[in-house]
């Protein structure tokens, strides 16, 4: 379900055309079609892409405008116009508004004014329906430390590029008092949840997509506030409208939840996510926990179905067993993941996710095939990540 836009672009100005073109292709989700015709040809390109977004310049001279938007309008009713024009007079405007145009973009282009028009576009398909919703999955570990940042984060970055569906991949941190995520990724960030919620009166999609610090992956991080106070400015009744817009926004949005924890903001992540995974370890205190976890996130109406257990940290020679893990969890563990301490230790030392930093790592390799998992892509629908050099290693 790849949310990609599709875009046609029909200006003579080929330097103006090919300048938005780069303007564009900056964001990952995007497909932009360019019309390389004659005059006479304009329209053709996009009756053939059928676009969601057309962006046309305005001839002045020739007020040719004022023929192509209703025309257009007639024949793409579902999509939006961009007008791109040098003149900045608001009778004129209102003349090309009302003619058809979804949006008028005046020149010298500012490309975030361009790409926030874009994405208002996007939040508005999804939100009619016309453009499928983001997946989220949200990591939560039953103990604290036992790895939901590593493997959030890790499976984020995978996710992101391996970007063979042109999906868009956003991580939200929602450990408010101790936001790990910007640690792995070796981010430093200037704007955290904690700004989108001080502006929350003004929040829409690009309050929000200014907020995301795109990492070298592509992935975008909604960071945790850097400083513990900035916690408080986050209050549960912000939950439902920020993963309600990431969604909009990205095709996989992944939640980094603060262990064990219960309470208004996780809830809203959890009720958004077709996927609860809590990580836990071959530990009676993390079975226990992870049993009580479940009865809790359930009671709040939370689909116990969509609960899954990720054994993070799994060797060989645990005193628990994984037929007695599932015997108290009553369900069967969906992925198993290799302790990989030297690996890891390396990786988090140098402010590098280890699937980047040691792709043919075995936790990397396991952490890939969870991602094929997840996107339908393994054709041993049982297969949980135990073959290989680790799974004779169980
Ligand atoms: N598969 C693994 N192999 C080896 N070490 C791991 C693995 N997963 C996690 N760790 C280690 O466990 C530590 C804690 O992991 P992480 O920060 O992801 O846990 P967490 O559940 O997010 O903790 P918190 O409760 O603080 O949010 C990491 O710093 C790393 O050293
Ligand atoms: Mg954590």
């Amino acid at each position: 379900m790849p949310q990609t836009m599709q875009i046609s672009i029909e200006i003579s100005d080929h330097e103006m055309a090919n300048s938005i073109i780069k303007d564009l292709e900056s964001m990952v989700d995007v497909k932009v079609h360019m019309w390389y015709g004659e005059m006479g040809d304009k329209g053709t390109l996009a009756i053939k892409s059928s676009p969601d977004i057309i962006i046309i310049d305005d001839d002045l001279e020739t007020g040719e405008i004022f023929r192509r938007l209703p025309k257009m309008g007639h024949i793409f009713p579902q999509t939006a116009i961009f007008v791109i024009s040098n003149d900045k007079q608001p009778k004129h405007i209102v003349e090309v508004m009302k003619a058809g145009a979804t949006e008028y973009l005046v020149l010298p282009l500012n490309p975030s004014v361009l790409t926030n028009a874009v994405e208002e576009v996007r939040a508005k398909l999804t939100e009619t329906g016309r453009m499928a919703k983001g997946t989220v999955y949200s990591f939560i570990s039953s103990k604290g430390g036992l790895g939901s940042t590593i493997l959030s984060v890790n499976t984020a970055v995978t996710l992101a590029q391996t970007n063979d569906d042109g999906n868009a991949v956003a991580l939200c941190d929602i450990s408010f008092q101790a936001g790990d995520a910007s640690v792995f990724l070796d981010i430093m960030p200037k704007t955290t949840i904690a700004d989108i919620c001080r502006n929350f009166h003004r929040l829409d999609v690009s309050l929000l997509k200014g907020a995301m610090i795109k990492h070298t992956s592509k992935l975008e991080l909604l960071a945790a506030p850097l400083n513990p106070e900035d916690h408080e400015m986050i209050k549960a009744e912000h939950a439902e409208k920020i993963i309600g817009l990431l969604t909009k926004l990205y095709d996989r949005v992944i939640i980094d939840c603060p262990s064990m924890s219960v309470n208004g903001f996780t809830l809203e992540a959890f009720r958004a996510s077709h996927k609860v995974f809590v990580v836990i370890d071959l530990s009676l205190p993390a079975i226990r926990n992870a049993v009580r976890l479940t009865q809790l996130i359930s009671k709040h109406g939370i689909n116990k179905e969509k609960i899954e257990f990720i054994l993070n940290r799994y060797e060989k020679g645990s005193t628990l067993s994984i037929e007695e893990a599932e015997k108290s969890l009553g369900k069967r563990i969906y992925w198993l993941v290799p302790n990989d301490f030297s690996d890891i230790m390396s990786s988090i030392n140098e402010g590098e996710p280890v699937v980047q930093l040691n792709p043919r790592s075995l936790i990397a390799q396991n952490i890939l095939s969870l991602t094929q998992k997840l996107k339908g892509k393994l054709s041993d629908k049982e297969y949980r990540g135990a073959k290989t050099a680790f799974g004779r290693s169980i």
